[in-house]
């Protein structure tokens, strides 16, 4: 082949992307069409491409999704089986890019895909992550929040501005635009579960960000529904206690360490009331106490610490419940033995029990991840 003909060749081929969209989805199918109208219609003159990744939605969207790539090659679809994340397939769809802009949005027509040539303006003046946000000025939550939903969001926003000491006002956004290899650094670092992974990049990223913030209006969703719920809020706490103890201490022992709390706080409770009834003593108002925190313990963990493992049905609730139980019987040898031994050494009463309740909760967390709620 000529020299020529190679050259025109390689003219014919499509330019490679600038920008990598990655849009996670879980029952999207209704939205994804209008969703690329919108972006193609925005992102006029940009080289984009776009990477849904969609965790095996039962409506059929990765279907959708490839089917469309047929007729626009630039559109790919990631489909994810046995798995559930927003922030993991956010992850892996940032990942999969080769182009040196990734932004991820979410598919429900809720974000502003006008603001993403601004966003991808400013990245290429030499910021390195751009913030999709809901509160600066241009911007508002007004339409799309639930009153609940905007105090959850203000509080939990607070929080993580402490803890990450990052200043920008919409960490908890899904809407934003980075260089892809600020990803390719910290993507190691990241958690894939949950929907906090902005937060996450911000607090991971190995040098400190130049960081902007873009505002739109949070728009109504349009198909389907919310996948935000409660325990997405926990989670993203979770998120927020593991940075503060420097990444050593695993999310799932936080949640089960602070489900323990809520225990020890009914336990308290429960023994005071008993009291109250007559003939109730106190080693009987005790051990009604412990028996009630532990059944709540276990049914709290069941639904928040062990969700994804989570036991339904009678006969597995009710195996599940006896070896909690048990393993929290272990838990208080445990704990008493650590205690009395540290006490010997040291007769320091507040450390001791201390040092009790910490072993206690450890054997608990380990035993209950092994034998009553098993992960694959
Ligand atoms: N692949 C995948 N896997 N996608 C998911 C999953 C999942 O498990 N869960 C949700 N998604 C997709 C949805 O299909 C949607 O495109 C996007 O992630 C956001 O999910 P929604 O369920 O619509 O979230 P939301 O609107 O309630 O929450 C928005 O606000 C939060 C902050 O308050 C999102 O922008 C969040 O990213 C943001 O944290
Ligand atoms: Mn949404």
């Amino acid at each position: 082949m000529q020299l020529a003909e190679m050259e025109t060749e390689k003219k014919a081929l499509p330019l490679p992307a600038e920008l990598t969209l990655v849009i996670p989805t879980f029952n999207e199918r209704g939205n994804l069409r209008e969703l690329i109208r919108r972006v193609d219609a925005a992102l006029t003159g940009v080289e984009w491409e776009m990477i849904v990744v969609d965790d095996d939605s039962p409506d059929g969207t990765s279907a959708l999704a490839k089917k469309i790539s047929h007729d626009d090659p630039r559109i790919r679809c990631l489909r994810r089986v046995n798995r559930r994340g927003l922030a993991g397939a956010c992850i892996e769809g940032m990942l999969a890019s080769s182009a040196p802009v990734v932004a991820v949005m979410d598919a429900d027509l809720q974000h502003d895909e006008r603001i993403l040539p601004q966003m991808l303006q400013r990245l290429r003046e030499g910021i390195d992550l751009v913030v999709g946000s809901r509160h600066v000025e241009g911007g508002s939550a007004d339409e799309g929040f639930s009153a609940r939903r905007a105090a959850i969001s203000r509080f939990a926003h607070r929080l993580a501005q402490k803890a990450l000491h990052a200043d920008f006002s919409d960490l908890m956004s899904g809407f934003f635009m980075v260089r892809r290899e600020i990803i390719e650094e910290c993507a190691p670092h990241l958690t894939s579960s949950g929907f906090k992974i902005l937060a996450d990049v911000v607090a991971s990223a190995r040098k400190p960000l130049k960081i902007e913030e873009v505002g739109y209006t949070f728009r109504e969703r349009q198909a389907g529904e919310s996948k935000f719920d409660i325990k997405v809020g926990l989670d993203f706490l979770g998120l927020l206690l593991n940075k503060a103890s420097g990444g050593r201490i695993p999310v799932r022992f936080i949640f089960f360490a602070l489900v323990g709390s809520t225990g020890v706080a009914l336990h308290l409770a429960t023994v005071n009331l008993a009291l109250l009834v007559p003939g109730v003593g106190f080693p009987l108002a005790q051990s009604i106490a412990v028996a009630v925190a532990m059944t709540s313990n276990f049914f709290i963990n069941n639904v928040i610490t062990y969700r994804d493992a989570q036991l339904k049905g009678f006969w597995p609730l009710l195996r599940g419940l006896l070896y909690f139980y048990a393993v929290c019987a272990f838990g208080a040898i445990a704990n008493v033995g650590v205690a009395a031994w540290l006490y010997n050494l040291y007769p320091l009463v507040s450390l001791s029990a201390l040092a009790g309740v910490v072993m206690g909760a450890v054997w608990n967390f380990t035993l209950s991840s092994l034998f009553v709620w098993r992960q694959d």
